[in-house]
């Protein structure tokens, strides 16, 4: 008996994969942009001082956009401050992570970054210690050609043509009381609205984002994102969404691997407030979701850290939070990749936090080597191969227990239909620890189909879910081949190994 058995169909699809979904979060915090994406003097900088090691990682992963430059970071930025000449730009505090920010990487450095990595930018506003004006002077800086104070001073500095940034986030997480300028609901939403209204004025093709709740487990969730999209609604394009999900001996493996379950609830009770906010409001547009912020990260033992505490000295990109992820983090990483996926009709970007070092999908050392860490493997293969539809995979499949989620599917998956290429991806999830499922695949609506590609992230010989890819053993964790995936007429049949992420494309056509 197979443990879970899917269908899919070419006409049910939910909508095509939006191209932002693939997105991840350089923010100025520990060693993600210093010794992460930037170390000049580093043996692979070029003459910008940005890593070309890195570079050629991030390009293999593809994020397709970066948000810039926090995260809590942004609370307390001042963007003047890493402009002009480098000599010139001021040693700040760095409040929200206690550090010291050189400021030798600003906007123009991470411009340039970007566009070597092939990723469209997406800024980050303060608007937790600054508001409407700065907001504007930072567009005008940015975006508007010349003649104007700010827009002549990045000509100044050495930029002629604008950046061109589209994309803005209105605050970072203003629902946290950690956050620098910390605000209730009605307080952001009108600052948001207003600055939403003066930017459109110096640019009326930007897209913005409100800021929803930093995590479902928030007490104002919920009403936090109805007051503030009462206020915001016509003047922005997005609510964010963030969460991170970590094992606690507490609750137990089970649990963790069920975070997508909280992933999907979180989703579609922010559409639910949003849809309900437009319908009050008789508004015709839609409200899509910017999950700006999402990944594994091991809160507790953050917490448990002198900085987090604020204790401890005041030092340049220094080592903080620097996860090791494992098998058992990539696999949840993956199913969260498919509650992403299943939700792209109404969550049209999302960036992955954070892209090196800092909860990193990638890893580097000052001077030495960069490598992939073992969540980048299912986030670079969803980035190339969800491509055309996204499909509305219906799943049957064994249950198991939770504390927090009641009964919970072993076999996750998500889907898509490319139908230029003829290809559909599957991206699949065995949450079981200990027994491989027998996946059955009913392929309704699709002839001639016949295996292309498959591949499995699973702990290999010698490994347990707890291998994790490390400086010494950097490819430890790789994808390796699949094997034993059959199609018989209408129905594919497949074995994943326990508690493993893989992923199978299919060549067929519309029957
Ligand atoms: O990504 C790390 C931090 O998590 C960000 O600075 C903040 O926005 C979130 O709480």
């Amino acid at each position: 008996m197979p443990r879970a058995r899917l269908t899919i169909d070419p006409d049910f699809t939910l909508a095509p994969v939006p191209p932002r979904l693939f997105g991840s979060f350089v923010e100025h915090m520990g060693r993600c942009v210093y010794t992460g994406i930037f170390e000049p003097g580093h043996p692979k900088a070029d003459e910008d001082g940005l890593r070309t090691d890195v570079l050629d990682l991030v390009r293999e992963l593809g994020p397709t956009v970066v948000r810039y430059p926090g995260g809590n970071f942004v609370s307390g930025y001042e963007w003047e401050d890493g402009v002009g000449p480098r000599e010139q730009r001021p040693r700040r505090l760095d409040r929200a992570w206690r550090s010291i920010e050189t400021n030798q990487f600003g906007l123009a450095e991470f411009d340039r970054w970007a566009r070597r990595a092939g990723a469209e930018p997406m800024m980050a506003l303060n608007l937790g210690t600054r508001g409407v004006q700065e907001a504007c002077d930072l567009l005008e800086y940015a975006n508007h050609p010349g003649g104007t104070k700010f827009s002549d001073l990045r000509r100044a500095h050495g930029s002629a043509e604008p950046f061109d940034v589209r994309l803005w986030c209105l605050g970072n997480e203003m629902d946290g009381p950690w956050q620098t300028g910390h605000k209730t609901a009605a307080e952001y939403g009108r600052l948001a609205a207003e600055t939403a209204r003066a930017m459109r004025q110096v640019d009326p093709t930007v897209e913005l984002v409100a800021c929803g709740s930093s995590s479902r487990a928030m007490p104002t969730f919920g009403e936090w994102e109805r007051v503030v999209l009462e206020e915001t609604y016509d003047q922005v394009e997005h609510v964010s969404a963030h969460a991170y999900y970590e094992e606690r001996e507490s609750l137990g493996t089970g649990d963790f691997l069920a975070s997508a379950v909280d992933m999907d609830a979180f989703i579609e009770s922010v559409v639910a407030t949003a849809d309900a906010v437009r319908a009050r409001g008789r508004h015709t547009k839609t409200i899509d979701i910017s999950f700006d912020e999402w990944n594994v990260w091991y809160q507790d033992r953050w917490r448990s850290t002198p900085r987090a505490r604020g204790e401890g000295g005041w030092e340049v990109a220094p080592r903080v939070i620097e996860d090791e992820y494992t098998i058992t983090d990539a696999v949840v990483v993956g199913t969260l990749l498919n509650s992403l996926l299943r939700h792209g009709d109404r969550v049209t970007v999302a960036c992955q936090a954070q892209l090196v070092n800092v909860i990193g999908l990638l890893r580097s050392e000052p001077g030495g080597p960069a490598w992939k860490q073992t969540i980048a493997h299912p986030f670079e293969q969803v980035r190339r191969r969800a491509t055309g539809q996204i499909l509305a995979v219906r799943t049957r499949s064994d249950r198991y227990e939770t504390s927090q989620f009641g009964d919970v599917d072993v076999v996750d998956a998500s889907g898509t239909w490319d139908e230029d290429s003829g290809t559909v991806s599957l991206f699949l999830v065995n949450r079981d620890l200990a027994e491989a499922a027998d996946v059955e695949v009913g392929l309704a609506g699709f002839a001639d189909a016949r295996v292309a590609h498959a591949a499995v992230l699973a702990a290999g010989p010698g490994q347990d879910r707890h291998t994790a890819n490390t400086e010494a053993d950097p490819d430890a964790v790789r994808l390796r081949p699949l094997e034993g995936v059959a199609v018989d007429g209408r129905t594919a049949r497949l074995s994943l190994p326990p508690l493993s992420w893989a992923v199978v494309q299919l060549s067929a056509r519309r029957a």
